[in-house]
């Protein structure tokens, strides 16, 4: 599937559809309402990047910075047939460069095990788990990277 350089660009209100198919693809039933979607996409001071492999979008990230200078991931996907290529890192490397805060924390489901992975690989842990935090009662883990900014 991939024969093409992953590009990572600034996402807008024009992905909105596609954007919309990411979400089902990846989340299934915790898969964001359009409006929700609409607003990433929209609202200001909001850091949404997408990945293009040959003209078309193989992934998404967005999420901004809270008023205590924690970068927060508030979603990351990628379709599944553009998976275990360097995606999802590439979109979350870009994602830290663009936030720029010293800290970066995110939650994730505690079975999503590809997830983790992906996140211990680039310098995150655990630091909480929030019980109960999926719409089905499963918990999410709260993982964090800490960074010097210079
Ligand atoms: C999690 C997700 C974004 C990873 O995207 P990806 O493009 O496949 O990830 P990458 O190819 O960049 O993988 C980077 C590293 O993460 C780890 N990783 C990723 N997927 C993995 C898997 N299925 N099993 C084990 N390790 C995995 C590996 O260490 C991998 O490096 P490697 O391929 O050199 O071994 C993708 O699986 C996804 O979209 N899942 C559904 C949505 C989701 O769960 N989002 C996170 C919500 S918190």
């Amino acid at each position: 599937m991939q024969n093409g350089p992953i590009i990572i660009e600034k996402a807008g209100f024009s992905d909105l559809l596609v954007l919309q198919k990411l979400e089902k693809a990846c989340f299934d039933k915790d898969a964001w309402p359009l409006l929700d979607l609409a607003g990433v996409l929209t609202l200001p001071r909001i850091i949404r990047l997408k990945a293009v492999i040959n003209y078309k979008i193989a992934g998404f990230i967005a999420g901004d910075a809270d008023n205590q200078n924690i970068g927060w991931v508030s979603t990351i996907g990628v379709f599944p047939e553009y998976r275990r290529m360097g995606v999802g890192a590439a979109l979350l490397k870009a994602f830290e460069a663009d936030v720029s805060t010293p800290e970066i924390r995110l939650t994730v489901r505690q079975s999503n095990q590809p997830a983790i992975k992906m996140y211990e690989e680039l310098g995150y842990s655990s630091i909480e788990t929030w019980e109960a935090y999926y719409k089905d009662g499963e918990d999410g883990l709260v993982m964090r990277k800490l960074r010097a900014i210079t």
